[in-house]
Formats: C-alpha cells, structure tokens, sequence
C-alpha cells in the first residue's frame, strides 16, 4: 500500500536529498502546500523538526516529515545552530558572516547537524532521528555544487567541501544522509 507523505520544506536542495532516500521506501512524496508555513521558534534542531512535521501533518491530514539542520561552529559555541537560514539574507551573506565572525581563529572545527522528524495525520510525532557531520570551515569558498554553507566546509578525509562533492558522495556522508538513513528502515515498517 502506498501512503502519502508530505515534506514541509520549501527548500529544493533539501528536496532533493530526501527524494534520493526515500524513492524505494514505499512512500510518495508530496510537497507542503506553499502557503504553509511554520515558524521554527523551537531552541533545538530537534524541536523545530517535530514542530513542522506535527503542524504540516495536521494542516494537510497527511503524514508529514520535516527537517531542521544547521551549521554548529565549535570557536563560536555552536553558532549559527539554529539560527542558520537566519544568519543572512542570501547564501553569500551567510558565508561572509560566518566568515568574518570567524576572523583567523585558528579552531575551524565544525559539524552540520540534521534533525528529522515524522508525524501521522493526528500531528503525532512517531519517528525522531538525528544525523551529523564533522569538518573544518575554510577561509574562503570552494566549489559551485550543493547549496547553504557548502562551499566553505571542509570534510578533510575526503579533501573535499560539500560543494565540491556529487550528489551521491554527499548523502553518503552528510547529516542529513545520516539522518535519513536511520530512518528509512523504521519509515518502511510503518507501511507495514
Ligand atoms: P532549515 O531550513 O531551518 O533547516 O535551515 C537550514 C540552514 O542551514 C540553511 O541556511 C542552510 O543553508 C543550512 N544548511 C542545512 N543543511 C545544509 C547543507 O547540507 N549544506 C549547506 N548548508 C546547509
């Protein structure tokens, strides 16, 4: 039986990644309605995923899945964390914000963190699962692929930036593939 599930984002890069893991899974994919937007006042990756999916799920009587991810910078605490699609306008202002608040320090560690959250028609959360990524954020942009912060961050044991990577090399090894791919088998079992 195929059941439908409704992605709230509005983020085609991101659409992107989820289609790839989910195409065998049984489900169909749908977007949310366009409308359909739910603010991510939650102080966690993982609140403000299941705040989306339980609203978009309860709003389209659907079963929904949503993300919430970001880039966590060790020297700045963690920053931008959840404040990530808010740091800036555009991509480019992101990158030079996180660049310049960066300055020289030496400590470029960082990791992407990917929360994902799926909920049933009545807006319940059923599944949870969290993904991350570590690397380095460089001093200046590599590579045109990808989309957000890709271009500066670093994944040392591949020598490449996300941007730099394919498609496929990326969800292999981001959180957001991370993520998914302890999902999916539990994704699969609901259809029963
Ligand atoms: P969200 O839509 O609230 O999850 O915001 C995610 C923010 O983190 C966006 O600004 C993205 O640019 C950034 N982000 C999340 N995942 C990635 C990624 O895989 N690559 C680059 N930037 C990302």
């Amino acid at each position: 039986m195929t059941k439908t599930l409704v992605v709230a984002t509005g983020n085609p890069g991101k659409l992107r990644e989820m289609q790839a893991y989910l195409a065998n899974s049984g489900w169909e994919l749908t977007l949310k309605p366009e409308d359909l937007d739910v603010d991510e006042t939650g102080e966690t990756f993982v609140a403000n995923a299941c705040l989306k999916a339980s609203e978009v799920a309860k709003a389209t009587g659907s079963w929904a899945i949503a993300d919430d991810s970001g880039l966590a910078v060790d020297a700045l605490n963690g920053s931008p964390g959840v404040y990530s699609a808010r740091y800036g306008k555009t991509d480019a202002e992101r990158i030079s914000r996180l660049l310049r608040e960066l300055g020289y320090t030496e400590n470029r560690q960082a990791q992407f963190v990917c929360a994902v959250a799926v909920a049933n028609p009545a807006g319940e959360i059923v599944l949870q699962s969290e993904g991350i990524c570590r690397g380095e954020i460089l001093y200046t942009t590599r590579g045109e692929g990808g989309f957000g912060y890709d271009p500066i961050f670093y994944v040392p044991e591949k020598q490449l930036t996300f941007a730099e990577m394919s498609p496929e090399l990326k969800k292999s090894i981001s959180h957001r593939g991370n993520a998914l791919k302890n999902l999916v088998p539990q994704l699969v079992k609901v259809l029963g």
